[in-house]
C-alpha cells in the first residue's frame, strides 16, 4: 500500500478541535508531543502541519503501522520519532529518549482503519479471515486462541465486561460446544455461531449481532483496558507543569477510565472540611473539556469513525503531590 493510501484510509477525528486544545503547550520553542497511538499518522501530521517547531514522539503497538506513518512523515525529517512500544511503556519510552517530560500527549483509542481493512488481522466481522486480532502481529496470544484455550466462565465474563453482551452466556456454551470438534479459526464461523446462539427476535435488531463479541475479543486480545489504565496515569505524569493531554475514546469502558484519572487530579485530595486546601493536596490537573466532547454532524457525516468519540483533556497546573504520585504507581 502507498503513503497516501494510508494518509486517505484514515481521516484524524477532532484533529481540529485536539490542535486547539493541545496548541497552547506546543507552541513554545522545543516543545515535544508524544501521539501515543500514532496510527496512520493523521493526528501528527495535523500537529507538525500547524506547529512548525514541535517535535512528535510517535508510539504504536502495531509495526506495520508505524512503517506507514513513518512513510508519510518522512518530509518532516527529525521532527517525528517513530517508537515501536505499548503505549504503557511511556516512561520508557522517555528515559531511553533522555527526556524529562513533554508538552502534550495526544491519545487517539482503538484500532485503526488500516487494521480494520486488512482482512488478514481478523478485527473485522463483515469479511471471513483467520482470527487474530493483536494489534502487534509479533507477540502474543489471538483471538482463535483465546476461544480455544479459556474456560467458559472466563468467556462469559469478558463478553459480558468488554462487549456488554446480553447473551453472553449463551454464546460462550456454544463456543465452548463447538470446539471439542474442532477450534474455531475463522471470523466467519464465530459469526454464525453468535447469530445460531441467540434467539430469532434479538438477530433482527441493532445491527450486526457479532460486533459485541468482536470488540470483547479485540479488548482481551490486546488487554485493551488494563494498559490503559496504566498509561493515562503514566502519560499524565510524563506532562511538564502547563502541558496539556487530550484522549479520544471509542467506547464507555475506555472513557470511564479516562474520565476517572482525569477527574481525580482534577479534585483536591484534602480531607473534607479544611478551611485552607494546603498545596499538597491542590487539584494538579485542569479540566479542559466539560464533560466528554463529541462530534458533531458535519463531522460524523464526513467521517463515520467519530461517531462515538468521546474527547476529554486536561492541562497540569503542578507537579503531582508526591503521596499521589506513590499512591498512582501503586494502582498503576
Ligand atoms: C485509532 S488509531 C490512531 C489513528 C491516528 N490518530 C491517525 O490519525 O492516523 C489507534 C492506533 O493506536 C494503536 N494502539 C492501540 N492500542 C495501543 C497501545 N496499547 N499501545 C500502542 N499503540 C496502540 C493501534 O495499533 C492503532 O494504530
Amino acid at each position: 500500500m502507498s503513503t497516501s493510501d494510508a494518509a486517505q484510509r484514515h481521516t484524524p477525528v477532532l484533529l481540529q478541535r485536539c490542535l486547539d486544545l493541545l496548541g497552547p503547550a506546543l507552541a513554545e520553542p522545543g516543545a515535544v508531543m508524544i501521539d501515543a497511538t500514532l496510527g496512520m499518522g493523521g493526528h501528527t501530521a495535523g500537529v507538525l502541519d500547524a506547529i512548525g517547531t514541535v517535535r512528535v514522539i510517535g508510539i504504536d503497538r502495531d509495526p506495520q503501522a508505524l512503517d506507514l506513518a513513518s512513510a508519510r512523515l518522512a518530509r518532516f525529517g527529525d521532527r517525528f520519532t517513530p517508537v515501536h512500544a505499548v503505549y504503557d511503556e511511556i516512561p520508557d519510552v522517555l528515559d531511553e529518549l533522555g527526556l524529562p517530560g513533554v508538552h502534550g500527549v495526544l491519545m487517539d483509542l482503538g484500532v485503526s482503519s488500516l487494521q480494520l481493512d486488512e482482512a488478514e488481522r481478523g478485527f473485522a466481522y463483515a469479511q471471513d479471515a483467520p482470527l487474530d486480532m493483536r494489534m502487534d502481529p509479533t507477540r502474543g496470544r489471538t483471538a482463535a486462541d483465546v476461544l480455544a484455550e479459556y474456560d467458559e466462565a472466563d468467556l462469559v465474563r469478558i463478553l459480558r465486561e468488554y462487549g456488554e453482551e446480553r447473551f453472553a452466556g449463551r454464546i460462550a456454551r456454544r463456543i465452548v460446544q463447538t470446539r471439542q470438534t474442532a477450534r474455531i479459526e475463522r471470523s466467519g464461523e464465530l459469526v454464525d455461531l453468535i447469530r445460531a446462539s441467540i434467539p430469532a427476535a434479538a438477530r433482527q435488531k441493532g445491527g450486526n449481532p457479532a460486533k459485541r463479541t468482536f470488540q470483547a475479543l479485540r479488548i482481551e486480545v490486546n488487554d485493551e483496558l488494563a494498559v490503559l489504565g496504566r498509561a493515562v496515569p503514566a502519560a499524565v505524569e510524563a506532562l511538564l507543569v502547563g502541558g496539556r493531554i487530550a484522549v479520544e475514546s471509542y467506547h464507555s469502558l475506555e472513557d470511564r477510565l479516562v474520565k476517572r484519572t482525569l477527574a481525580a487530579g482534577a479534585t483536591t485530595s484534602a480531607p473534607p472540611g479544611l478551611p485552607v486546601v494546603p498545596e499538597d493536596h491542590a487539584p494538579y490537573l485542569r479540566l479542559l473539556t466539560r464533560g466528554a466532547e463529541e462530534a458533531d454532524e458535519a463531522e460524523i457525516a464526513r467521517n463515520p469513525r467519530s461517531q462515538s468519540v468521546r474527547l476529554r483533556a486536561a492541562e497540569r497546573l503542578r507537579p503531582t503531590p508526591r503521596h499521589l504520585r506513590a499512591a498512582s504507581r501503586r494502582t498503576a
